[in-house]
Order: C-alpha cells, then structure tokens, then sequence
C-alpha cells in the first residue's frame, strides 16, 4: 500500500458561489455525461485550481472571465481525490466561470452518482441513476469542492429518458423535450447556498403520494411503482414534522418542496438531501396491514430524524467532519422529542434510554473508545466516525444537556444558533455558545468535559441519615467496562446530577453539578426507608454504583412499580454493568432483577433482555445454558399469558411490541407451548388459512427455525421468494440463519451472497447465522474463506465494519480474539477499528 500522505484541504484562493451542473445518465451503459458552469472568484491570483474529484474523466477545462477564455491541462491524484487544472497564465483576482466537461460511470457501489436496479409490477427488471454523496462522494458525480464548508448554489439540469421521473433537490422549473425525441430536459430552480454533500439527482420509474403541510409545503413520498399506499404512513408523519420542527427552531423550512424516496439500493439507513431525502425501502414504507408496530416505529424515527437535518445540517453545517457529531448526535435525539409528539403511544423518550443511552454506555466503556470530537481528515476517516459515539453518546449528551438547562432556554439557544449561522457553518463551540447565552449556565465548561475526553464516570453514592435529612456523598470516575482503570489521563466530568426520592418518585428533588471528583449533597426531608436516587429519569450520562444495603431500599419499589420505567431500566443497566465490570456482587444483581416480577413496561423488558442476551452469549459456550433456558422461560411465561398471542382492540403498539419480545425469547429458549402454537399458526399462514398479522411474524417465524428442520427451511425461503415487500424479506432474510442444522446454515451463507439478497442487505443475512456457538463459527470462517470477495463489495464503506462485527462479536475466549487480531494484521478493513452505528441493523438484536 501506497505510504499515506498528510491530508490537505482543498486551497482556498478560488472558490465557487454557483454550479450550474447538467447531467446526461445513459441507463443502459451505466455511464454519465456531465457539464458544469461553476462562478467562482479568484481572491489571490493563481495558475492552478484544485477541486475534488474522482473516478470521473475530464475531458476539458476552461476559465472564462470577460471576453477572454483559456483552456486548462489537467492533472488528477487519485489517492488526494483531487484534479488541478493548470492554465498557461495565472487567473487574476475577480470574477469568472470555470467550464468543465466530463464522463463517469453509474456504478454499482451506492456511492457517487449510482445505478440501482428495482423490479416493476410485472416482473421486469429496470435500472435508474441515484445518488449517495455524503460524506465525500459528491466528487464521483462532479468536479467540485466537495468539503462542507464550501457552500454554493446550484443550478441543476438532468437530461432523461422521456418517460422517467426526474427528481433534483428544488421544484422543477422548465421540464421540455429533448433535441433527440427519445430524452427529456429537465431544469430545476436554484438551490439555496448549501454544502455538496447535500444535492441529489434521481432518474428511475416512481409513484407518489402527495400532501401539504400546515405551511403549504408540497410533500410527497415517492415509492416503487405500484406500491404508492406504502407512502403514506411516512406521508403523514413529513406533514405534521414539518411544522413541529418550525415550531421548535422558530425558523420556517425554507423550501417550496419536500420529497422523501424509497431508493431499491441504498447504502445506509436514509440521508438528508435538502427537500429530496433518500430512503432505503424499510426506512420509508409502511403497508398498512403487513408492517408490524416496531417497523413503523422505525420509519417514524427515521423520517425525523431526516428532516431535522433540513435545519440541523443543512441550514447550518458543520465546518468540517470533525463535527459529523452535532449533526448527528442532535439529529438522534431531536427525533424522539418529533415521535413523541406524533406518537405519544409508542413512549419513545422511554426507548431512548434503551437504544441509545445504553448503546452509548455500553461502547464508551470499552478502552479502544474515542472521544465524541475525534480529528478527522482524509475521506477513509470520516466513514468511521459513522458510528455509536458520535450518534447515541451524541444524543445522549445533547439529552443530558437539554435536561440541565431547561426546554425553552435550550428552544431559545437553538433558534439564536440556528438564526446567526444560517447558510454558514458550526464548530461545536458555537452551539455551546448559543445555548449558554440563553440559559445563563456554564454550557461550554461542562460540555467540553463530555465531547472532548472520551468515556464517562461512574458516580458512586455513599449516604448518612442526618435527622429528617440524607447526606449523600458523590465521589465520580472514569467507568471501564472490564473494571480496569485506565493508566494513562485523570478524568473528571462536570456532571449535572438529578436526586428523586420516594416522596415524589417522578420529580427531581435535588439538582446540582458535581464538578469536583467528590462532594457531599444533602437531600432534606426524608426518612431512614425511603429510596433516594442518583440519574432521575437515566437523564444523566453516568453509572451510578450504590452500597447494598441502599439497594434494598428500591427492590419493593420496583415491585410496586412507584420507580418510574426509565430508572427502573436504568438501574438495573447499571447494576449488570456494574457487575460485569466485577465492581459489585453478582448477588446484589439478581436480588434486585428478581424484584421485576410485576414488570409490564415494553421498554424496560427490551432492556433487561438485552443484558440476558449477553449473559446467555457466556453460557451458550457452557454446561450452564440449559438451566439458563429454563430459567429464561420462567421470566417470560407470565408476560406473554397476561398478553395472549392475538391482539386486543385497544391496545397500543407496546403491547404489540412486548407480545413479540416475550414470545420470541419463549420460542427461542423452546418453550414447549409456544412452539407448538407457533408451529400452527405458521402452518395456517403458509397454508393461506390464516395469514399471520404483522405483528407475530417475527416471533412465530424465529420460533419455527430455531426449532425447524430442513422442510421449515424450504416453507420459509419459498414465503422469502413471494414477498413483496422489503420488510418481510429481510425480517426472513436476518431469522433463517437461526436454523440448526449446520448444513441449512451454509446454505443461508451461500444464500447471503446469491443475487437473491441486495448487496445492501447480505452482511445481515450472514450475521443471522450467528446466534449459536457453531453459528458463530461457521459464520467467521465463511467470511475469512470469502474475504477478497467481500473486501471488494464493501472496502471503504460502512457495510465493511458492520461485516466484521457481526462475524466476530461474541466470541469469548483469548485464542479466538487473538485468531481474529491475526487475520487482521494481513488482511485490512480500516473501516473496522472503530464501534459502529447505523439504524440499519442496531437495533439491539438480542442473540
Ligand atoms: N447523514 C446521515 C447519513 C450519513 C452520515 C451518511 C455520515 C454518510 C456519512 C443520515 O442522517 C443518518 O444519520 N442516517 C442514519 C439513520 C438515522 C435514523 C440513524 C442511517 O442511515 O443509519
Ligand atoms: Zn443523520
């Protein structure tokens, strides 16, 4: 390999204010053919211009400036990504247009300007051209200065086949026939000034449905032909998130048009073109009777996550990629906040606790973590920081941080941020800035300890009774989650505490800042029996370690149930945290999860089972498994009666939710009953007597291959080769690695990598093999026997890592970590050093 060069920005004597760009895709040769007309000003004169730009071909440069033009020789540096027209003379301060003409290729790697292949209702196989540019892949669809800080306006044209939809950023302004009958020309309006990472351009066959906001923004949801009912969920969720976010930011959206697409092939979860947001299928469509509540969930989430870009990212943008984080971080947690108020019956903001706070918790706490502000340069860098520390630690600190300083100061500092930066760009101190202008609080300080050293403390709570008072003593460290402590570095974190107490479990009774590595609090009136407890509502970003005896103060409040969800989620997370990190007892655990006999709460449930999970990883590998299942079905039993296996009228989707997570661990751990009930419903489901609601699918389908055999196996790929829909395939795809035959699962590795499976999709279906020790096995030598041709598909893209994780996650002895550290010295996955994160895949697949 080439030796690696200091990475550079792109030099900053010419810079662009519009592109006028005008695309051509061929659909049949997969290539392109491009034309720009970029503004630029020459500030210091100048003989070279370097722009970004790859796997392109130029065919010719030239500057114009008054009546003169000249043409430029180009070089191109593959490795810098870079192209630098030479001209005979040096340009000279002022004004001019820079002319380039060129060639790329519509390539299968969902980077750049795509080909992505999708199937029309009768069958037919057709491609259309689609673009993924964020973070660097903008210069795969045009010569540019592909760095965020330099914004530009863009004028785009599309020249199409005439009967495809054509879809750019803006509201189309002339749509008139090409020279060449056959072909269309197609002219947007003006953009804003906007980073590059944001344009779009999509050529292919869609429906749509369409709706207006309270604001008159024309919205619509663009979906594979046929299948337009299927956008309507997200539909409605665009229409009143819009508004919502107008509200919130005090800042309207600022786009004539909103498009939200379901694109057939798409790297990621979703990306946030600005009024063009691109989907993947399961991100976006929703049918109204085979889409279960989770899905739904996930397609809420999603579309606000998105479209709080709109202002998050798009209107303001992070200077550099240093600062990936605030975009993302805020965009995970504002999402919750647009849920919660579309969708109040899914209590969200108790989910986050789960999926992100505990996802942060968990990686923050390894030694290979970073911190949430990480120095990036060249584009190799910035795919790996797509991962958990900068989503959910990033939410998670934004969480804690709108909790210390209140819902309005933090409104106010976001429309002060928002309003001074807008069609500018952000480093993390401004926010901090904005936000401590309009809480009158030290927000920089304290946030500063939290995105620029990595991990987070454990808070532990000593306590004297004084009188009707309790005298608490808060001592924080760094957390490590094999409870070593780092040699190197001291650690102290301003830490906003929150203190509720049994007399009024839902409010905090104490708030204070821990600043200091200890210091005493005293929380009044209360008597010797009642709990008092550290992290109200798992608000804070910290561990909280009690004495034993403190403990036992909670246990009948959990019973009872006055611990409001989020901290009984919370202190449980802890304790086995806490545990594994060998800091307390493993009997001060199980006296106090033995205390969740009454436990309804869906979210609490999905938390307590993931801590099971990795304990039932341990145990697969001993004698202790079988004791270990039964224990499990006894955990799960009375949940899954008290809810029954059909849907009641009334209920909300967390019941739906609960129903599935209990029966597939009582499936899973082959709980006699429930796989002779899923045994039969899946039978009347394949049979056609009775097709199985939405919402059992995933349960009765793991059930039936965990305890299947090789008939089940082909009853299962025959409904995979009929569905329809993306969310069945893949909830299909991700659960028949589950089989126990070693021979069925070899062929669902084989399967992965057929075309049956989108590329998009294979690295999942290999990970479904996973669940059991042979699995495991199977599955990391599948993947070193298949390296090259894996590496090839996926190198320098996020799928990579996701690939690595799941082939060597739970593993649990030395050799084998030292067998896979091994295989990495000679084979390279750089992508892979780091934790990763994407909607796609994350959401916490207990094995
Ligand atoms: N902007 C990101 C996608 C992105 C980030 C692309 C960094 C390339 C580099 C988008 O907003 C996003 O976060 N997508 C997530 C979904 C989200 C709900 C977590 C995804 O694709 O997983
Ligand atoms: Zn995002």
């Amino acid at each position: 390999m080439p030796e690696k060069r200091e990475f550079k920005r792109l030099p900053t004597d010419v810079v662009p204010s519009n592109y006028n760009i005008r695309l051509k895709p061929d659909l049949d040769a997969f290539v392109f053919q491009g034309q720009e007309e970029i503004d630029v000003e020459v500030k210091a004169s100048t003989d070279t211009v370097t722009v970004n730009s790859l796997d392109i071909t130029i065919n010719e440069v030239t500057y114009a400036s008054g009546d003169t033009s000249v043409a430029a020789e180009v070089s191109v540096d593959k490795e810098a990504e870079t192209a630098t027209f030479k001209f005979p003379s040096a340009l000279q301060p002022g004004k001019g247009v820079l002319k380039v003409s060129y060639t790329g290729e519509l390539n299968d790697k969902m980077k750049g300007f795509y080909r992505s292949k999708y199937t029309m209702p009768d069958g037919q196989e057709r491609f259309g051209a689609v673009t993924q540019f964020e973070a660097t892949d903008a210069r795969r669809a045009f010569p540019g200065w592909d760095e965020p800080a330099v914004k530009a306006s863009f004028d785009v044209t599309l020249v199409v086949p005439k009967e495809k939809v054509a879809l750019s950023n803006m509201p189309v302004k002339s749509d008139t026939p090409d020279k060449n009958p056959n072909w269309r020309v197609v002219e947007y309006d003006r953009t804003p000034v906007m980073s590059t990472y944001l344009l779009a351009f999509i050529v292919g066959d869609y429906d749509y449905v369409e709706g207006k906001d309270a604001d008159g923004v024309v919205v619509r949801v663009y979906t594979p032909v046929g299948k337009k009912e299927q956008g309507k969920f997200a539909l409605d969720v665009a229409v009143k998130t819009l508004p919502f976010y107008k509200e919130y930011f005090g800042i309207p959206y600022g786009l004539p048009k909103m498009d939200l697409i379901a694109l057939a092939d798409f790297l990621i979860g979703a990306m946030e073109n600005w009024g063009l947001v691109t989907y993947r299928e399961t991100a976006l469509l929703v049918d109204p009777t085979n889409s279960s509540a989770t899905a739904k969930q996930h397609v809420a989430l999603i579309v606000g996550h998105e479209l709080a870009h709109m202002w998050f990212g798009n209107l303001v943008t992070m200077e550099w990629w240093t600062n990936l984080w605030l975009n993302e971080g805020f965009a995970s947690w504002i999402e919750y906040l647009c849920v919660d108020y579309c969708f109040p019956e899914f209590d969200i903001r108790t989910q986050f606790v789960n999926s992100d706070l505990g996802r942060a918790l968990e990686m923050d706490a390894l030694h290979n973590s970073h911190a949430i502000e990480i120095p990036v340069g060249h584009p190799d860098e910035v795919d790996e920081i797509f991962d958990a520390i900068s989503y959910s630690k990033g939410a998670s600190v934004i969480r804690m941080l709108h909790d210390y300083i209140g819902d309005e100061s933090f409104k106010k500092g976001m429309n002060q941020y928002l309003t001074k930066f807008k069609y500018k760009n952000a480093v993390t101190e401004d926010l901090w800035e904005s936000l401590g202008k309009a809480s009158g609080k030290p927000v920089l300080d304290v946030m500063t300890t939290w995105t620029k050293q990595m991990g987070y403390p454990v808070v532990k709570v000593g306590e004297k009774q004084d009188g009707s008072n309790r005298v608490l003593t808060l001592t924080q460290e760094k957390f490590c989650a094999d409870g070593v402590q780092e040699k190197e570095g001291s650690f102290t974190w301003m830490v906003p505490v929150s203190i509720s107490t049994a007399s009024d479990p839902k409010k905090a009774a104490v708030v204070t800042l821990l600043d200091k590595t200890s210091m005493d609090v005293t929380v009044p009136n209360i008597t010797p029996d009642q709990w008092v407890k550290v992290n109200c509502e798992s608000v804070g970003v910290y561990r909280v370690q009690y004495s034993s005896e403190t403990l036992d103060r909670f246990i009948p409040a959990i019973k009872n149930k006055t611990l409001p969800p989020r901290d009984r989620l919370g202190l449980q997370n802890d304790l086995f945290t806490l545990a594994r990190a060998r800091m307390i007892s493993t009997v001060d655990v199980l006296k106090v999860v033995g205390a969740f006999v009454n436990e309804d709460d869906y979210t609490v449930w999905s938390d307590l089972t993931g801590n099971l999970g990795q304990i039932s990883i341990l145990l697969q590998n001993t004698d202790g498994f079988e004791d270990f299942k039964t224990f499990s079905k006894k955990l799960y039993k009375p949940v899954a009666q008290s809810l029954g296996w059909d849907a009641k009228e009334s209920e909300g989707p967390l019941a739906a939710m609960l129903r599935e997570l209990a029966l597939t661990r009582l499936g899973k751990y082959g709980d006699e009953e429930t796989v002779t009930e899923a045994r039969k419903r899946f039978e009347n489901h394949v049979s056609g007597k009775v097709p199985l609601p939405a919402d059992l699918k995933g349960p009765v389908y793991l059930t039936v291959m965990v305890n299947g055999d090789e008939t089940t196996f082909n009853q299962m790929m025959k409904l995979y080769d009929e569905a329809d829909m993306q969310e069945e395939k893949v909830r299909i795809s991700r659960c028949i690695g589950s089989i126990k035959s070693d021979e069925l699962k070899k062929k669902v590795l084989d399967f992965a990598m057929s075309d049956k499976v989108r590329s998009q999709d294979t690295v999942f279906v290999i990970g479904g093999v996973t669940g059991t020790v042979q699995g495991r096995e199977l599955c990391w030598q599948f993947v070193q026997d298949k390296w090259t041709e894996l590496h090839e598909r996926y190198k320098g893209g996020f799928l990579l890592s996701r690939l690595v994780e799941v082939s060597t996650d739970n593993f649990v002895t030395e050799a084998r970590a030292k067998e896979v550290e091994k295989f990495f010295e000679t084979h390279s996955a750089p992508e892979s050093s780091r934790v990763h994160s994407s909607s796609i895949g994350t959401r916490k697949v207990v094995l």
